[in-house]
């Protein structure tokens, strides 16, 4: 059942361009896109996005997606925050629940105090039917496919290629995307399952990336903008399955606290792809570099041609619409973390501690 892979994870990773591509054909027939015409965003002052974990952090990437693409404010809480926090609401709001399972507690919670307070209970899930698929006034499934292992992966690029989707829609409902840009947009999307693909090709060569980061006590993860919450994904990835401390950070927060962090044994890996906060980037990856720490660079040919003068590893992703690249940088930051907890020989698919769904609070 693991179709010839070592463990779930890697069949799980290596899935991810079939299985997007899947659901694309299923809301983008043609060019269009296939999500119901109720679901209007044109009349909203706010969204709130709730979950847990790594769909949680799906969700805080969507944030940037909502906001630049529709005009559209957005909140982003942990559930299990959120739910005993109480927090009012407008009701010219939608509330969007993220979840694999369909089942984690916290969010089903939240889910619950949220009907009758706003227009309308979303869910994005993977198990259509879950809990949370039947008490939303809308679920959208994901078509991730069953998700075996504990660490969320192919799950996590699904539930943000459909966020992204509604993205695209809240923009086209409020008048902040036109058709050509939504063309473009789709046509981008429609290529990520190749580069996808072409990022898996570099599996290798991640492998022996991650052989040598398994040897660290800590490491962070680095970017700005949607790469942010992606570093902490990254960082979510590598600890519960290697067991490796680490952080995903802000990279313009280094100098707030974390650089002091920094010395010759802590991997950085920097998320970097070639959007209009590159430099940025890389002016703080280079005050890393100045403490001696090891710098693995993630960026594309051409970020690598600018940026890779003195860093400790380099890795080469195939370039990408800005707007996409957390969904594409996902892949290397899985793999990496995959690979060390390999090197380490840790229960990959049944990480220590860990349950596939947290039905309990
Ligand atoms: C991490 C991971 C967890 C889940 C979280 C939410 O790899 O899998 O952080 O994302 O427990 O689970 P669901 O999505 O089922 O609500």
């Amino acid at each position: 059942e693991k179709g010839g892979y070592k463990h779930f994870m890697a069949k799980e990773i290596a899935e991810q361009p079939v299985v997007l591509a899947d659901a694309l054909r299923h809301y983008v027939p043609g060019e269009r896109l296939n999500l119901p015409e109720t679901l209007d965003f044109s009349s909203l002052d706010r969204l709130t996005l709730v979950a847990c974990g790594t769909a949680f952090y799906a969700c805080q990437i969507a944030k940037y997606w909502f906001e630049t693409l529709a005009a559209l404010p957005c909140e982003v809480d942990i559930a299990s925050e959120f739910r005993y926090r109480e927090p009012p609401l407008p009701q010219r709001s939608f509330a969007i629940f993220v979840s694999q399972s369909g089942e984690t507690a916290d969010t089903l919670a939240a889910l619950r105090y949220c009907r009758g307070r706003v227009a309308r209970v979303i869910s994005v899930v993977n198990v259509e039917t879950s809990t949370m698929a039947r008490e939303s006034d809308l679920a959208l499934p994901i078509m991730a496919g069953p998700e075996v292992g504990v660490a969320s992966t192919k799950a996590f690029t699904c539930q943000l290629a459909v966020l992204f989707l509604m993205a695209l829609k809240a923009g086209l409902d409020r008048g902040t995307i036109d058709q050509d840009r939504l063309r473009q947009l789709l046509d981008s999307l429609n290529r990520l399952p190749g580069l996808m693909n072409q990022a898996i090709g570099s599996e290798s060569e991640i492998a022996r990336i991650a052989e040598s980061v398994a040897e660290a006590q800590d490491v962070l993860f680095l970017g700005r903008g949607a790469m942010f919450p992606l570093a902490m994904e990254g960082a979510l990835k590598l600890k519960e399955i290697s067991y490796i401390h680490a952080e995903g950070y802000a990279s313009g927060e280094l100098k707030h606290g974390p650089i002091a962090l920094i010395d010759k044994t802590v991997p950085v890996i920097v998320l970097a792809p070639r959007d209009r906060l590159f430099d940025k980037t890389v002016s703080n990856m280079q005050e890393v570099m100045a403490r001696h720490g090891k710098v693995v660079l993630i960026t594309d040919r051409e970020g690598e041609n600018a940026a890779a003068d003195g860093t400790w590893r380099s890795l080469v992703m195939p370039e990408v619409a800005p707007e996409l690249a957390p969904i594409l940088y996902a892949v290397p930051a899985q793999l990496l973390a995959y690979h060390a907890a390999v090197a380490k020989g840790t229960d990959v698919d049944q990480p220590r501690n860990l349950a596939k769904s947290v039905t309990v609070e």
